[in-house]
């Protein structure tokens, strides 16, 4: 329930997308929040405000002299308690009127009247999206702090392809959750390694393991919406780039350590949470080893990797680095062990049974004040706690 306890209005405005917008209303609605449903006329159109209010439970308002608002004050009294005003699709002309401040129907004076923040979803054809009046009014609205969402590239409605699409519910949802979340890195430069590493054997094989990079990932996401810049240097895994995060991939440790030496200059902050190979076939067999009933099996030499973390916590003036330690048994112990070894101010630390793979995890933090466990929690919401130890240990550090 990420939205928990959240008043929310959700601004519906003419276009095919807002079909998208009934999505949308569901999703924050199952995320906890509540959620009070404003369309324009056009939007009308192509949805009936039917839809909306049997998905928020509550009115739908689209007029302005709406006689339900004892006081005539619609505008006024629907955004007076919200936490913030979401308005998706915007159309070309909505971002037009709140860019130029006009106030012709309910949700143009009610954006123009509100205290909370606005975030806005437009959707048009790529045409009136590229126009100039709409870039100047995009920029003018950015200007002005309102948050612009999207809009992504591709197939549209008209059938023509370009910039202009409306993002899909879930990705207006995550950016909504995103806004909400305290800034404690904000600006800060952030750099992470999450996944597996594939060390090549042959053209087709290669030594593995299994690190699904969810944890890794949920951190990237974490430290963007805690406001910082993240590039996320990522092994092989079939987990989507969380939003607004730049991904170098890589498949080996020679080329995750080269991606991270590539950009660790100017890092605030240096996240390792890939399962980096200790070893790798020191020569890789170009041709495909062949299964000969003759001879004996091939033996496979191993060298060892570099150690990234390691080498990154030993530059002259490294970043706040964070290891982790994923272990069978003694976590604590080898947790400090490996805290000491690598001379890193914080080591998060798990044990395989209770988390690897998984959606969920227990955690414990090791740093110089100590051991703090993070009890079962979702790897979402352990990774904001990380996030924000970090930006505790980074202020201490100034
Ligand atoms: N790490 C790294 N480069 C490596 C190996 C590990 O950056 N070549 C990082 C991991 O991302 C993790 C931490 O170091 O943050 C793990 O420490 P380490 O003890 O070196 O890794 P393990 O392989 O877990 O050690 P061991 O096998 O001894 O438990």
């Amino acid at each position: 329930m990420e939205l928990q306890g959240k008043r929310l209005v959700l601004g519906v405005t003419g276009g095919i997308a807002a079909y998208k917008a009934a999505e949308l209303l569901r999703q924050m609605t199952r995320e906890g929040a509540s959620v009070q449903v404003v369309m324009s006329e056009a939007a009308t159109r192509f949805v009936t405000p039917v839809t909306f209010q049997a998905l928020s439970g509550q009115p739908v308002f689209t007029d302005q002299w709406d006689a339900r608002m004892a006081n005539n004050m619609a505008h006024i009294d629907l955004s007076r308690h919200a936490d913030a005003i979401v308005v998706a699709p915007a159309s070309a002309d909505f971002l037009a009127k709140v860019a130029h401040g006009l106030a012709d129907d309910l949700l143009s004076t009610l954006v123009l009247a509100r205290e909370a923040p606005l975030l806005v979803a437009p959707a048009m054809n790529r045409q009136m999206w590229q126009n100039p009046a709409t870039r100047r009014n995009v920029a003018t609205l950015a200007g002005d702090g309102i948050v612009v969402i999207g809009p992504a590239s591709g197939e549209q409605a008209c059938g023509e392809t370009g910039p202009g699409r409306m993002l899909e519910a879930v990705e207006i949802l995550d950016e909504l959750i995103a806004y909400f979340q305290p800034k404690s890195l904000a600006g800060k430069k952030v750099l992470l390694t999450a996944g597996p590493t594939f060390e090549a054997i042959d053209p087709v094989r290669g030594i593995t393991n299994l690190s699904s990079g969810k944890m890794g990932y949920a951190i990237a996401r974490a430290a963007r919406e805690a406001g910082a810049q993240v590039t996320l240097v990522s092994g092989p895994v079939g987990l989507p780039c969380p939003a607004g995060v730049e991904r170098l991939s890589v498949t080996s440790a020679l080329e995750m350590h080269a991606a991270v030496f590539e950009r660790i200059a100017e890092q605030a902050v240096f996240i390792a949470v890939a399962a980096v190979a200790d070893y790798r076939p020191s020569q890789p067999f170009e041709s495909k080893i062949k299964k000969t009933t003759q001879t004996l099996a091939p033996t496979i030499e191993l060298v060892l990797n570099p150690d990234i973390l390691g080498e990154v916590a030993a530059l002259p003036q490294p970043p706040l680095c964070v290891g982790f330690a994923a272990e069978s048994e003694n976590l604590t112990a080898y947790a400090e062990e490996k805290r000491r070894r690598k001379r890193i101010p914080l080591i998060v630390g798990n044990l395989i049974a209770d988390g690897f793979g998984g959606d969920h995890n227990t955690l414990r933090l090791f740093d110089d004040d100590g051991e703090h466990l993070l009890p079962p929690d979702s790897k979402r919401r352990l990774a904001r706690q990380i996030v924000a130890r970090i930006a505790t240990l980074l202020e201490k550090r100034r």
